[in-house]
C-alpha cells in the first residue's frame, strides 16, 4: 500500500506495535524442551489478547499462528510436535491483521545456550537489515536494498538466500512491490516511492542460497547442518529515513 494520511500511520503502528510485542515476548518465552506449538501458542494467545488475527492463518489457511522454522529450517516452519533443543536457532516470523492493516516481523534466536557462530550469524543478519534500511529512501531504486544486503553478508563471509526476499505489505500480507531481491539485482528498475509500504528481512545462510518445500508443503529449507538467519521490519519509506512500525516496546 501507499500511505494516504495520518489514520494510515496510526493503524499501522498499531498492528506493528502488536506484532513486534508478540515475537519480543515469544522470544523471551522460549525456552529448550518446548515444543513449537507450545511456542506458537504463546503467541496466539498474545495475538487474540490484543484483538489481531494472525495473518498467514487468514491469507493462506497456514496451519499455525505464528511461523517458526528451526535450525536447517529458513522461513514458513509449521508449528508442532518438534521439541526445542538447547543450542537450537530459532526464527520466528509474526505477522498479523487489525482493522484491514497487516505488519510483518521476525527475527531469529538461539535457544538456551548460544555458539559462538550462530551469534555471528545473527549479529551479521541484523547489520545486513541495518544497511537495506539505510538505503531505503523515496526516488532511489529498489536494488539498493538488496546490494546493501548482500554487502554485509559478503563481508561476513555468508550467502543469502535467494529465493525468499522482501515486500510490499498494508492492506494485505504480501502485496505490490512483490519480490525484493536480498541481492543485487540490476535488472530491477523499480522505484520507491514516498509512503510505499514494504518489509526489509534479509535472509543470511551459511552456506545455501536456495532452500526447498518440505513435505508439509509449508516448511522452506536446506540441507542439514545449514543455519540461516533473517530479521524483519515493516516500515513507510520517505523522502528520509522510513518509518518503522515494528519495534517493539
Ligand atoms: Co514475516
Ligand atoms: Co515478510
Amino acid at each position: 500500500m501507499v500511505i494516504g494520511g495520518p489514520k494510515d500511520i496510526e493503524a499501522l503502528f498499531r498492528i506493528g506495535k502488536i506484532v513486534a510485542n508478540c515475537l519480543k515476548h515469544m522470544s523471551l518465552e522460549m525456552k529448550p524442551g518446548m515444543t513449537t506449538l507450545e511456542l506458537d501458542l504463546i503467541g496466539a494467545k498474545f495475538l487474540k489478547d490484543a484483538g489481531a488475527r494472525s495473518a498467514p492463518r487468514i491469507v493462506y489457511d497456514f496451519p499455525g499462528d505464528t511461523c517458526i522454522s528451526v535450525n536447517e529450517e529458513a522461513a514458513h516452519g509449521v508449528p508442532g510436535k518438534k521439541i526445542l533443543n538447547d543450542g537450537d536457532l530459532v526464527n520466528i516470523d509474526v505477522s498479523a491483521e487489525l482493522d484491514g492493516y497487516f505488519a510483518d516481523t521476525g527475527g531469529s534466536f538461539p535457544c538456551g545456550t548460544a555458539d559462538e557462530s550462530l551469534l555471528k550469524l545473527c549479529a551479521a543478519t541484523r547489520e545486513a537489515l541495518a544497511a537495506g534500511i539505510r538505503e531505503a529512501r523515496a526516488g532511489r531504486k529498489i536494488s539498493r536494498i538488496g546490494r546493501a544486503i548482500e554487502t554485509v553478508a559478503r563481508d561476513g563471509g555468508y550467502s543469502i538466500i535467494r529465493n525468499l526476499g522482501s515486500h510490499g505489505v498494508g492492506r494485505g500480507l504480501h502485496e505490490e512491490p512483490k519480490f525484493i531481491a536480498g541481492y543485487f539485482d540490476k535488472a530491477d528498475r523499480r522505484l520507491l516511492e514516498r509512503g510505499m509500504v514494504i518489509t526489509i528481512e534479509p535472509f543470511l545462510s551459511t552456506g545455501t542460497d536456495w532452500v526447498e518445500e518440505g513435505d508439509d508443503g509449508w516448511t522452506l529449507g536446506a540441507a542439514l547442518g545449514q543455519r540461516h538467519a533473517q530479521y524483519e521490519h515493516t516500515m513507510a519509506i520517505t523522502d528520509g529515513e522510513p518509518i518503522l512500525f515494528t519495534l517493539p516496546d
